[in-house]
């Protein structure tokens, strides 16, 4: 049985949190045996909101290949690719677009969504409607037959399937119809309890140094009603509780008895868990600093990347011209 392949992207917006990686990308490491993985730094998706001010996406695109691999994304495995060094995702881009009824666009529940979100900004752009037709060009350039993405991201990959099947209807069967794979997340939330998201400043970046992960965590929202430390605490609406059953599983029913009854105080009980996130984390630091000090490693990464990610986008873009009577 050859092996399937995958695609999957994201934009390059700034440094990972533990969420990112909890709800993603440990999936995207999962899937690097099973699968021939290429996984897409989308920076031309990132310009379709942030064209304005775009000072800082060229650092955006480094830090995010930084935790790629220190996350655990292996460039001798997967391809790790920018999507701007791959001109063809550019090309196929504007070809797809010819075949894509506006309505469809206008249709995709996050369009409206993202129009409403991000209020204040002008997005009456064509490149921002136009966003799922650039993600459906990244899937279809390398036939992938599967997309790990979270649910927010199922109306992009149906949208992806009917270009693909009106593409292959007017011009022969080229392109292949991907399939979704959802990916298997587990919930973790921000310090304040609500979902962890850098815009509510509530994350723990991924790699983040042992201060920082101790600062953050001891800021952790704890049960409200626990006010002295006599006070019997309630684990079920604690955020530290929930980290626990995610970094400290072997002792989760110790610190939910002893919360109870009041018999361990929420500064040691934090400080317990941010020494356990520490030791999980351990790897993912080194190897970051690893390569912050190596930046030349990084873009030999990404440049390799490139080179593999072109041979299988040009011999597409060929048949593509070929279908399309273009080339
Ligand atoms: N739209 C995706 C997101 O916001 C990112 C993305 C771009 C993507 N191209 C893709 C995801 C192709 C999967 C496949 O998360
Ligand atoms: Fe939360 Fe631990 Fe305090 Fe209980 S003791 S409320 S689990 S921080």
């Amino acid at each position: 049985m050859p092996k399937g392949r995958i695609f999957s992207g994201m934009r390059p917006t700034g440094r990972l949190h533990l969420g990112n990686y909890l709800g993603a990308l440990e999936n995207w490491v999962q899937l690097q045996d099973e699968y021939e993985c290429y996984y897409g730094i989308v920076d031309l998706h990132a310009l379709t909101t942030d064209y304005e001010d775009t000072s800082r996406i060229r650092e955006n695109v480094r830090q995010l290949a930084i935790d790629f691999l220190s996350a655990g994304l292996d460039p001798e495995k997967s391809v790790i690719l920018v999507q701007s060094h791959v001109k063809e995702h550019a090309e196929l881009h504007l070809l797809l677009s010819m075949i894509t009824p506006l309505g469809w666009l206008e249709r995709v529940p996050t369009y409206k969504e993202q129009l409403r979100q991000l209020e204040g900004r002008d997005l009456t752009n064509y490149g921002f409607l136009g966003y799922p037709v650039l993600q459906a060009a990244d899937i279809s350039l390398y036939k992938a037959d599967t997309v790990p993405v979270g649910e927010d991201q199922l109306p992009h990959l149906e949208l992806c399937r009917e270009i693909v099947r009106r593409f292959n209807h007017l011009y022969g069967e080229v392109l292949l119809e991907p399939q979704a794979k959802l990916n298997k997340v587990q919930l973790l939330p921000g310090v304040d309890g609500r979902k962890m998201s850098k815009s509510y400043g509530n994350e723990i970046p991924l790699g983040a140094e042992p201060e920082e992960v101790r600062a953050r965590i001891l800021s952790m929202i704890t049960d409200p009603q626990r006010q002295r430390r006599n006070d019997p605490g309630r684990p079920e609406v604690c955020v530290a509780y929930t980290y626990h059953g995610i970094f400290n599983e072997p002792e989760t029913q110790e610190i939910s008895t002893e919360c109870r009854r009041a018999g361990i105080g929420c500064v040691d009980c934090k400080k317990r868990l941010a020494e356990r996130v520490i030791e999980a984390t351990q790897l993912v630091r080194e190897k970051r600093r690893q390569l912050e000090a190596h930046p030349e490693l990084v873009d030999e990464i990404l440049f390799e990347g490139a080179r593999k990610a072109r041979k299988v986008a040009q011999e597409t873009l060929e048949e593509v011209r070929e279908a399309m009577k273009i080339s």
